[in-house]
């Protein structure tokens, strides 16, 4: 099933349209995510369960305007990319081939030695001394081109060299929240806009900027392929159970697997819990999970963190029902984690790690052994990011 995906990779994506485009989160809610329906018609791409899509962004246009502002160039001169050795016009090339909202430390280092002003140079060369290497990097991830150019516009650059230093445009991943037994030449996907960094236009993502705010409905102008998952899908057992735990954007692929287990007719039992900021805006596909859990198909459990005081995470929830988790794991189940990996993931799974050891009555060498089998029987499955 998976064969005609390979025809696009890469090099070579499939240009998809977007059908269909909505918020998540009801209105008055302070952050963003937004459901998308891609459709794949005459692509021959056929996708699994689990598996995510890579996405070609492209930049916002005012942001073009102003890197060739500073540039003092129309957007008509003629580029070659160096990787793929295109011929094309300087503004198609920003918009679609290079990073923007960076800059790259190739720029930087060369625009260091070229600086004639010594101050300037001082300061450009303090960054790059080998202790300053974390200061370098959030400088770099914190400056569009545009500003870093403006800020050394009396360096002078060969358009093309300046080109050439650019870091390319690379592609962003999406878990699949569909599953093609349910939605036919369909993706659905659930994209969170970075709502930290929402203030403020020039920080925008640039592939959730994109897909939410700048792309057109109903034109094939979505650069894509798939990424087959590895190993995060479905239990090839219909029978056993399924333990699910994905906040915020974490819970797309686990709509996929609700979809495929029911078109499957697959009688393993299902529970989920997801988290996100307030019952009241971000319940995200709440009527879909509601009509599961009436049909006898979902157990499901939601930590709302900013509905009190205090935080109440899906970790809390998993603590409190610690007993039924431990014998649904003793029962067979597999358990599935998505989303944040920098902190969401890791108190997950030492939560998880406590269920077992309370309720199974083990040390710790025992516990890690647990989990070790239960990696090895490809039972603890984890797609974070
Ligand atoms: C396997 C995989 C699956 C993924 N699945 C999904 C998914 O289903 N849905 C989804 O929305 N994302 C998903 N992501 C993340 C996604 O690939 C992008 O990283 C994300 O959308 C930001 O891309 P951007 O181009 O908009 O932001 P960029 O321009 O790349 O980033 C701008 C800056 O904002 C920060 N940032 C990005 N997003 C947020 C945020 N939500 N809150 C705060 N800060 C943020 C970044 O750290 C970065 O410093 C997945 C990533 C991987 C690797
Ligand atoms: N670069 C960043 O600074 C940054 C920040 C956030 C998210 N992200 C990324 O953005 C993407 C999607 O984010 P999202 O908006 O869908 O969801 P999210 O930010 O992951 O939030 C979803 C829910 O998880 C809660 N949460 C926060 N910390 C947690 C923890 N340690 N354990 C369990 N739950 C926790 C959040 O609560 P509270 O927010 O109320 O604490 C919220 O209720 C992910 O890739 C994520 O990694 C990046």
């Amino acid at each position: 099933m998976s064969a005609p995906s390979k025809i696009y990779d890469r090099k070579n994506p499939f240009l998809a349209s977007i059908k269909e485009r909505y918020s998540l989160c009801n209105p008055g809610s302070k952050k963003n995510t937004y459901h998308l329906v891609l459709d794949l018609k005459d692509s021959g791409i056929s996708y699994a369960v689990g598996d995510s899509v890579a996405i070609f962004p492209q930049h916002d246009p005012e942001l073009v305007d102003r890197t060739l502002k500073i540039l003092n160039a129309s957007g008509n001169e003629v580029i070659v990319d160096k990787r793929s050795q295109e011929t094309l016009p300087l503004h198609a090339f920003l918009t679609t081939k290079v990073a923007i909202t960076t800059v790259s430390r190739k720029l930087y280092t060369e625009t260091a030695a070229r600086q004639l002003q010594a101050d300037k140079k001082a300061q450009l060369s303090y960054l790059l001394q080998s202790e300053n290497q974390p200061l370098l990097k959030a400088y770099l991830e914190k400056h569009g081109l545009w500003e870093f150019l403006a800020e050394h516009s009396e360096v002078k650059w060969n358009l093309q060299e300046l080109c050439d230093s650019l870091m390319p445009l690379l592609p962003r991943f999406y878990s699949i929240a569909s599953s093609m037994k349910a939605v036919g030449n369909e993706m659905h996907l659930t994209v969170a806009l970075p709502h930290a960094l929402a203030e403020t236009e020039v920080k925008r993502g640039v592939c959730t900027h994109y897909l939410c705010h700048l792309a057109p409905l109903n034109e094939p102008v979505i650069p894509l392929y798939i990424q087959a998952h590895h190993g995060f899908t479905l239990p090839e057992n219909i029978h056993a159970p399924m333990i699910m735990i994905g906040p915020g954007t974490g819970i797309a692929p686990f709509r996929a697997f609700m979809q495929e287990r029911t078109a499957l007719k697959a009688p393993g039992k299902n529970w989920l819990f997801f988290g996100e900021w307030h019952r009241a805006h971000n319940f995200f596909y709440e009527g879909y999970w509601k009509e599961l859990e009436a049909q006898g198909h979902l157990r499901l459990d939601a930590a709302f963190s900013r509905d009190q005081e205090q935080k109440i995470y899906v970790q809390h929830l998993l603590h409190e029902k610690g007993e039924e988790v431990f014998e649904w794991l003793q029962n067979g189940a597999s358990l599935f984690v998505c989303g944040d990996a920098h902190r969401m993931a890791k108190d997950v799974e030492k939560t998880l790690k406590h269920i077992v050891s309370t309720h199974g009555n083990l040390d710790e060498p025992e516990t890690e052994k647990y989990f070790k089998t239960l990696k090895s029987e490809k039972r603890y499955l984890r797609d974070v990011y």
